[in-house]
């Protein structure tokens, strides 16, 4: 028998983290092992998460398809469906179906170098992409994180963000805005597109990827463009208004294209040729 697309796989959760106040990151594991070994997925793609009885709600996966056995994925707590999860506990059972979309091409960035640009809450698909290249380091040149929150408190990932601040192959600048310090911070502080022009990494052979609010990848952008970085080695991932994830309920098109099914990742130069409602 065909099985149902919107049928989800039933997973349990593992594990609970907090990251910040309002954004929590599960561990979840298939609670059919079969399915758990057959499953596989590639940087950049997403699912839809599902509580009985409240609906589905669309993330990135935010853990490394090198990382075999789980699926992790971060949220915010803003709606019906993200505040159903924030009530979960470890060992509740999810619905996810996926993966959806397209791929971080991270086979044709070999050899180069990669600089990870990402704000707030934009971190976790950075993260699936990010873990995916450091567990295959080898294969790439520098790498360079730049992270930044509105505040301290709203840094997700801090336990990471200490790991990769300590590696001595990964370069991590991580800035908060004006007013968001703390009396012991000791990254930098103001906004992402400043710091980016303050640390100027080099453009040539470089790959750039940019993930956060609308507002920082606008003034992100032109920074980039102005360091010398080509149009077309500038990356970025959207999420806006997904629903079913399969390009069936038109939820999510932007003119022509299906961000579930021809994104989410686009490069600058796809994103320029989009109406400008994106
Ligand atoms: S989310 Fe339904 S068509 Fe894209």
């Amino acid at each position: 028998m065909e099985q149902n697309i919107y049928f989800p796989y039933l997973m349990r959760i593992e594990k609970i983290i907090d990251e910040t106040p309002d954004v929590k990151t599960f561990r979840l594991q298939f609670q059919n092992e079969d399915e758990g070994r057959q499953f596989t997925f590639k940087a950049g793609q997403f699912g839809e998460y599902s509580v009985m009885g409240e609906g589905e709600s669309t993330f990135c996966i935010a853990s490394s398809p090198t990382r075999k056995d789980y699926i992790e994925c971060t949220y915010r707590r803003m709606g019906r469906v993200t505040s159903a999860l924030a009530r979960c506990e470890e060992g509740d059972t999810i619905g996810f179906r996926g993966p959806y979309g397209n791929i971080f091409p991270i086979d044709e960035w070999k050899d180069k170098n990669l600089l990870f640009i990402a704000g707030g809450i934009a971190l976790p698909p950075m993260r699936c992409v990010i873990w995916n290249c450091l567990d295959l380091r080898q294969n790439y040149r520098n790498v360079t994180i730049i992270y930044g929150a509105r505040t301290v408190k709203d840094l997700v990932y801090k336990h990471e963000l200490k790991e990769w601040g300590e590696r001595s192959d990964v370069k991590l600048i991580t800035t908060v805005d004006p007013g968001g310090e703390t009396a012991d911070w000791k990254g930098e502080i103001g906004f992402v597109p400043t710091i980016l022009e303050k640390s100027a990494p080099a453009s040539e052979n470089t790959v750039a990827v940019v993930c956060g609010p609308p507002i920082m990848i606008k003034y992100t952008f032109p920074v980039l463009e102005k360091l010398g970085f080509s149009e077309n080695n500038i990356y970025t991932t959207l999420e806006n208004r997904m629903k079913c994830g399969l390009g069936k309920c038109g939820r999510c098109n932007v003119g022509n294209v299906y961000v579930c099914k021809d994104g989410p990742v686009f490069t600058y130069k796809q994103l320029k040729q989009l109406p400008a409602e994106y």
